[in-house]
């Protein structure tokens, strides 16, 4: 693109980085991002393993004391640096690249195992129709995956699984393409609403069962001795990060869209709070159909809870086939989990496609289908495979109780000691924010954050080489668990060193001018006090 410069001569500048046109539309979208899979199939079954009522203990202290924090953290980088992550963090140091970067990978390796469990949740809607696993959904889970009967390089090909992928990926890739307002804001405003229409009616359907209490009582009564297990803490903070979008990029991405003078931290509690909600009312609903399953069967709930994954594909088809209007609740399980994927998919993505976009200076579409292209095929090759079960759990655990956990604990340590920024982003989030942030907010993320990421680091890495993860070969967690993790750290510091092309972001006029500002508001109000 040329545009004339000031001196009137014709220059060639970056594409113009769009806003989002309201706030509203922005917390429509942040929300839409922090509410996903994380919330419907992670949530209950982590707070299930976790100590159930009490895991709400150490998920309110990490939401309070370091979730809302760091959300905050974010919204004040990205929407200062005006940049996707690599750049936002380049404004302020150039030593601090690499952080974006690895920011950007990880959202890589979210985004190719996320579009997995979309695609499987759209396949378990239309199979609550039919009912078409019979009476042993724990088997019709296996068979459908085609699971291999054990970690280990079987990438035989599952077509079940492959066309849905595909058809989740030209959705997203479709939404992407379209950008900021004609794609991301458009998409969330029609899925976000059908979203919780469904979920209140399905979470409605699920308390009104009979036994529904016994498995409220299972999933609130809390078991004390969990909060004594420094994991049970690492899990409820990976478990915030996660479900929040904190410090892997998207929040950093999507703050750079607002315009300038916007309510960061006002935005941001009602982001904070509505996706808690939401996962607190998952974790209700869930419960409510594990209960009425126990009631039916004359089991415990512990006993058809079943963990992990299987809670939300085994577990619930179950429920449907037994409950009374089973496919609706069954269409409107897997449905809410199609839509709240989505919505988060194309955060993800955003993280990966706006680094790229700011720093070789290719346009929106280019951008677009450089980036998600490569990464949807990585995605289909991998995860549509008699591994694909043992890969995704594997990636699961790794990126989010290692890498995003280690990401967000060098960030605080970069930003609070290293380039000693936090006033710098202090003063930013107070300038136009309705909830104004103060020395408790510092020490918050400079010093409470740190202290208590690093415990729980050093504990996740203590547990996960002492006994390998789930029981897998040591050379399959090798590669896939720590592999992966470490190559995260030596990626992004390679692409940090790639030069940024003249068209970058990094030389753009409308960045300076915007600084210029601000540094022209910061001397009028020294001088004023
Ligand atoms: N925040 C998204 C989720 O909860 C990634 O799934």
């Amino acid at each position: 693109m040329t545009t004339p410069s000031s001196n009137g001569s014709a220059k060639a500048a970056p594409e113009r980085r769009e806003t989002f046109s309201s706030r509203k539309l922005f917390i429509l979208s942040a929300i839409g991002s922090a509410v996903g899979l994380g919330n419907i199939w992670r949530f209950p079954y982590v707070a299930y393993e976790n100590g159930g009522g009490a895991f709400l203990i150490p998920y309110l202290v990490a939401l309070l004391c370091a979730g809302i924090p760091l959300l905050f953290l974010d919204y004040s980088v990205g929407h200062r640096g005006r940049g996707s992550a690599p750049l936002a963090y380049r404004r302020l140091s150039r030593a601090a690249e690499p952080l974006g970067w690895w920011q950007v990978l990880i959202c890589f390796i979210i985004a190719i195992y996320y579009a997995a469990i979309i695609a499987w949740a759209a396949m378990y809607a239309w199979f609550s129709i039919t009912k078409a696993w019979g009476d042993d959904a724990g088997k019709f889970f296996g068979d459908y995956l085609k699971t291999a009967p054990e970690a280990g390089v079987s990438f035989d090909f599952v077509s079940g699984v492959f066309f849905p992928m595909l058809a989740v990926w030209i959705i997203a890739i479709v939404i992407m393409v379209a950008g900021v307002n004609k794609g991301i804001s458009r998409a969330n405003a029609i899925f976000l609403p059908l979203l919780v229409v469904m979920f209140v009616i399905l979470v409605i359907q699920a308390v009104l069962l009979p036994g529904a209490m016994e498995g409220l009582n299972a999933f609130f009564t809390p078991n004390w001795e969990a909060l004594q297990n420094p994991g049970v803490w690492a899990a409820a903070f990976g478990h915030i990060f996660f479900s929040l979008s904190v410090a892997f990029g998207i929040m950093v991405t999507y703050s750079s869209y607002l315009k300038r003078k916007t309510d960061l931290t006002g935005s941001g509690m009602v982001v904070a709070f509505a996706n808690s909600g939401f996962e607190i009312l998952a974790g209700i609903g869930v419960f409510a159909a594990l209960g009425f399953m126990a009631a039916a069967s004359g089991q415990a709930v512990s006993e058809v809870a079943g963990g992990g994954i299987g809670l939300a594909f085994i577990a619930f088809p179950t429920i449907v086939s037994n409950a009374p209007f089973g496919a609706v609740l069954g269409v409107l399980f897997f449905g809410s989990l199609v839509f709240a994927g989505l919505t988060s998919l194309v955060s993800i993505l955003e993280v990966i496609v706006a680094a790229f976009q700011d720093k070789l200076g290719w346009s929106r579409k280019s951008a677009t289908l450089i980036v998600t292209i490569p990464v949807a095929v990585i995605s289909m090759l991998l995860f549509p495979t008699t591994t694909g079960l043992y890969l995704l759990d594997t990636s699961d655990a790794f990126v989010n109780q290692f890498g995003i956990l280690a990401c967000a604990l060098v960030t605080v340590i970069v930003l609070s000691a290293g380039l000693t920024a936090l006033p710098k982003l202090q003063k930013h989030l107070n300038r136009t924010s309705s909830i104004k942030m103060g020395t408790k907010w510092r020490i918050l993320v400079g010093g409470i954050a740190p202290v208590a990421l690093g415990y729980m680091l050093i504990n996740e890495i203590q547990t996960k080489s002492a006994e390998p993860y789930e029981g897998y070969p040591i050379w399959f967690n090798g590669i896939f668990g720590w592999g992966m993790a470490g190559a995260l750290i030596v990626g992004a510091v390679l692409l940090s060193l790639i030069p940024w092309s003249d068209k970058s972001k990094l030389k753009d006029p409308e960045y300076d001018e915007f600084e210029a500002a601000l540094a022209a508001e910061d001397a009028v109000e020294e001088l004023k006090s």
